[in-house]
C-alpha cells in the first residue's frame, strides 16, 4: 500500500518539525498539519519562514522547501482526516493536572479527543499513528474508542514514537538512530499497515534501522529511553554534589567514565537540572504505571530520577544566596538564559523558571536576558507556578533584550542555559559593570573559570571546587566596597 496523504494532529513542536521532514522527503506524499490553535498555524502558514512559532535550527529551510507543495498547515482538522489514509496523532500528553493519577499519569484528555473526531469522520480505512508519548497499552483504549464510536470502518493502530531531541531536531530527523514502529504483526491488515509506514520512512532512512516490534514493546521503549537519558543527568549530578565536597572535579569524572566504551561519554553533562517537556512528564507517567501494576520497588527506582533532578535545581538556587552572605533581598541577579537547553525557544520544566521562583521568594530583583525566549513566556512560566500573583512577577523580575543591560550593576550572574554565545560575550566588560564582589554561578559549566578569575569574578559552578577572584582583584574590590 502506497500512502498518497498524510494528516498530523497537533503542529508541535513534534508535529511540526517531523511532518515537515516527512513533506521534504516524499514530495509525492500530500501531508497537513492540523492543530485547533489558530495562532499556531497562522504562524507556521506566515509568509516570512522565520516567523514560524517553533526556533530550530534548519526548520525553516525544511519548511520554505515543502510549504505549498505537499506541505500544508490547516485548522481544518475534519477535512485532513477525512482525505488522509494516514493520520499522526501527535498532541501533547502532559502530566495530570487533577483527579485520579494527578501529578504522575499523563493526561490523554487530548489522544481520546482525537479518537472520537477521526471515528466520526472517517468513511474509509485509516491506519492510525500514535506518535505523541503515551503509556504502555494506549493503542488498545484508542481500539476500542475507534472501533465502538466509528462508522464500521478499519482502523489499524501502529506505535511511531518520537526520539528527536530540541535544538538538534532536524539533524535528528535527518539522521535518526533508529526509527521505531509497533503494530499488530499477527494480522494481514496490521502487517500491510506497519509496511506502509516503512516505506514513508525508507524514502531517507536506511532499512536497518527502522525497528519493527509488537505495539506495547513500542510504545514502553519510548518511556524507557527517556528515563535511563534522565537517569543518567540525575546521575551524574548526584556525583556533582559529592565533588563538591571532596574536590574531585565532575568534568574529569565524566570524560574518566565516558570513555568506557559500555558507559559512552554522551549525557554525562552535570548541570542545573534537566528540564524540558518530556523526562519529567515520562519519568512520573513510568512511576505511576509501575504503581498501578504493584511494582513499588520499580516505581521508587525511577522516581529517584526526579527527586534528584528537584534537589539540583534547589541547591543550585540555595548555593545562590548562601554565597551572597545569605541574603538576596534586594539584590540584583542576572540570569541568562531562560531557555531548557540551547538552540531551542521551549521553556517548559526549565530549570530557569524554579530557580527564579526560589530567589523571587528570597526577594531578589531578577533580571533575565535569553536570545530566544519572549517576555511574555518567561511571565506565563512563572505566573503558571502560583507563586506570586502576576504584578509581582512583573515588578520583581525585569525581562531585557541585551545581555549587557543583564549584568549592569547586578550582584551574580547565574548562567541556566549553554547557549554558545554566553561564552562569546566581553566579560572584563561584564565584570567592570557588575557590583562587587562579583559573583557568577555557571550553571551549565561552559565558561572559562580560570580567565573569569583573573578578571576578577568569584565563580561557582556545578560539580568543581569554587574559584575565587585573585588576591589583587580581592583587594580592589574590598577598597571599592569598603
Ligand atoms: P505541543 O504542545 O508543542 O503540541 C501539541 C499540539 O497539539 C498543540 O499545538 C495543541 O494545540 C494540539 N492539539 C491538542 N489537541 C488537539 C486536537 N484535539 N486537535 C488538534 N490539535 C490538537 O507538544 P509536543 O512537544 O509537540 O509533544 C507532542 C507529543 O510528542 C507529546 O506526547 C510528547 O510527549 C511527545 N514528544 C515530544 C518531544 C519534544 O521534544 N517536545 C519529543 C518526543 C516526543
Ligand atoms: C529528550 C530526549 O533526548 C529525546 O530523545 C526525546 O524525544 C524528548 O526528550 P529534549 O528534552 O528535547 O529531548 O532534550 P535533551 O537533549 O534530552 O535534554 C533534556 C534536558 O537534559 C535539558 O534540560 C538538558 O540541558 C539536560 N541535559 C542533557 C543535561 O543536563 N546534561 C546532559 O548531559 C544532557
Amino acid at each position: 500500500m502506497k500512502i498518497k496523504n498524510i494528516c498530523c494532529i497537533g503542529a508541535g513542536y513534534v508535529g511540526g518539525p517531523t511532518m515537515a521532514v516527512i513533506a521534504q522527503k516524499n514530495p509525492e506524499i500530500k501531508v497537513t498539519v492540523v492543530d485547533i490553535n489558530k495562532e499556531r498555524i497562522a504562524a507556521w502558514n506566515d509568509e516570512n519562514v522565520e516567523n514560524i512559532p517553533i526556533y530550530e535550527p534548519g526548520l525553516s529551510a525544511v519548511v520554505a522547501e515543502a510549504r505549498g507543495r505537499n506541505l500544508f498547515f490547516s485548522t481544518e482538522v475534519d477535512k485532513a482526516i477525512d482525505e488522509a489514509e494516514m493520520i499522526f496523532i501527535s498532541v501533547n500528553t502532559p502530566t495530570k493536572t487533577y483527579g485520579i493519577g494527578k501529578g504522575m499519569a499523563a493526561d490523554l484528555k487530548w489522544i481520546e479527543l482525537c479518537a472520537r473526531q477521526i471515528a466520526r469522520v472517517a468513511k474509509e480505512d485509516k491506519i492510525i499513528v500514535e506518535k505523541s508519548t503515551l503509556p504502555v497499552r494506549t493503542a488498545e483504549a484508542l481500539k476500542s474508542i475507534l472501533d465502538n464510536t466509528g462508522n464500521g470502518v478499519n482502523f489499524q493502530i501502529l506505535s511511531n514514537p518520537e526520539f528527536l531531541a530540541e535544538g538538534t531536531a532536524i539533524d535528528d530527523l535527518h539522521n535518526p538512530d533508529r526509527i521505531l514502529i509497533g503494530g499488530d504483526s499477527s494480522s494481514k491488515a496490521g502487517k500491510i499497515a506497519t509496511q506502509a509506514l516503512v516505506d514513508v520512512y525508507a524514502s531517507w532512512v536506511s532499512e536497518e534501522k527502522i525497528l519493527t516490534t509488537n505495539v506495547w514493546s513500542s510504545e514502553l521503549s519510548k518511556l524507557t529511553a527517556n528515563a535511563f537519558l534522565a537517569q543518567r543527568v540525575s546521575s551524574i549530578n548526584a556525583m556533582s554534589e559529592l565533588c563538591e565536597h571532596t574536590g574531585a572535579d565532575v568534568n574529569e569524572i565524566s570524560r574518566a567514565i565516558g570513555m568506557d566504551s559500555r558507559i559512552g561519554p554522551k549525557f554525562l553533562k552535570a548541570s542545573v537540572g534537566f528540564g524540558g517537556s518530556c523526562f519529567q512528564k515520562d519519568i512520573l507517567n513510568l512511576v505511576y504505571i509501575a504503581k498501578s501494576f504493584g511494582l513499588n520497588e520499580v516505581a521508587d527506582y525511577w522516581e529517584q530520577v526526579i527527586i534528584m533532578n528537584d534537589h539540583q535545581k534547589r541547591r543550585f538556587a540555595e548555593n545562590i544566596v548562601k554565597t551572597l552572605f545569605n541574603t538576596v533581598s534586594g539584590k540584583k541577579i542576572a540570569l541568562l538564559g531562560w531557555a531548557f537547553k540551547k538552540d531551542t525557544n521551549d521553556t517548559r520544566e526549565s530549570a530557569a523558571i524554579y530557580v527564579a521562583d526560589y530567589l523571587l521568594n528570597e526577594r531578589a530583583e531578577i533580571v533575565v536576558y535569553d536570545p530566544k525566549v519572549k517576555a511574555e513566556q518567561i511571565y506565563a512560566d512563572l505566573d503558571y507556578l502560583g507563586s506570586r500573583n502576576p504584578e509581582e512577577n512583573r515588578n520583581l523580575l525585569k525581562v531585557v533584550e541585551k545581555p549587557y543591560t543583564a549584568c549592569k550593576d547586578a550582584h551574580a550572574i547565574a548562567v541556566l542555559t549553554e547557549w554558545d554565545e554566553f561564552k562569546a560575550y566581553d566579560w572584563e566588560n561584564i565584570y567592570n559593570c557588575m557590583l562587587k564582589p562579583a559573583f557568577l554561578f555557571d550553571g551549565r559549566n561552559i565558561l572559562d573559570r580560570k580567565k573569569l578569575a583573573n578578571l576578577g569574578f568569584a565563580t561557582n559552578s556545578i560539580g568543581l571546587p569554587a574559584v575565587q577572584m585573585s588576591k589583587e582583584k580581592k583587594l580592589t574590590s574590598l577598597a571599592t566596597a569598603g
